[in-house]
């Protein structure tokens, strides 16, 4: 499939699908928008409650950008976080080359890159503070049991891959959530909404990135229901 870059809303580059005039993030603002579904109402929420070590499960790998910002924050706290990253289809590294993250981020681009040149299926420690897990697999295929505090659930969207939003895949999300887990998407659609209802999250409605009214935040009970 083609794939082209395109400089989003805060200048920050996406990579654009044009057969499904779709990207990787909003065009609106890549960073912007990791930074407020994932981090400050994903990783930021679970720093307020008691939680100091935090195991992260990402749905969708890709540019490495929601684990890039996800590594800056634990530098920054001095909180450990083990982040798993599933993504069936890497980025190659020449494109990778191309994004202007760092740069944005006001960053040395250091800690990016080591996030892409270390292997595949081998869990390693980036910084004391930080291991990073790169899984090359199919979101079809997890099946993880009361493994994460937090997912950061970032598939292309259910207009262009359907199969990803359904009730099978978010059984897997609830069953791989520890009790109190939570799970942030930036798709707010009430068939999404409904969907994990159904699966047994209690989900709230937030207010959305630039250009979105709302998102998501999907929690599992304490009881672990
Ligand atoms: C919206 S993009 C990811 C954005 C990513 N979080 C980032 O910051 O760049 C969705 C990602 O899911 C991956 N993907 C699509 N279908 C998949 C599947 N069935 N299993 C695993 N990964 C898949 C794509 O290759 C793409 O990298």
């Amino acid at each position: 499939m083609k794939r082209e870059f395109l400089r989003t809303g805060d200048g920050s580059i996406t990579i654009h699908l044009p057969e499904w005039n779709e990207q990787y993030h909003s065009r609106h603002g890549a960073i912007a928008e990791a930074v407020h579904v994932f981090i400050k109402n994903g990783l930021y929420e679970k720093w307020a409650s008691e939680e100091k070590e935090i195991s992260i499960l990402e749905m969708g790998f890709g540019t490495g950008l929601n684990c890039y910002l996800s590594l800056l924050e634990a530098e920054r706290r001095q909180s450990r976080i083990e982040y798993t990253g599933i993504e069936a289809y890497p980025v190659e590294g020449s494109e990778i080359s191309q994004l202007n993250y760092p740069q944005l981020l006001d960053d040395s681009g250091e800690l990016f890159e080591k996030i892409h040149r270390l292997p595949w299926e081998v869990p390693t420690e980036i910084t004391a503070n930080f291991q990073l897990l790169k899984k090359q697999l199919l979101f079809e295929r997890i099946d993880e049991v009361a493994s994460f505090n937090l997912i950061y659930f970032d598939a292309f969207g259910p207009r262009v891959q359907p199969d990803l939003w359904t009730e099978k895949i978010f059984q897997s999300m609830f069953d791989a959530l520890k009790p109190n887990g939570i799970l942030v998407t930036y798709s707010a659609k009430g068939d999404v909404r409904r969907v994990m209802q159904k699966v047994g999250f209690r989900v709230e409605r937030l207010p959305g990135p630039p250009g979105k009214r709302e998102m998501l935040r999907a929690v599992k009970g304490d009881q672990g229901n």
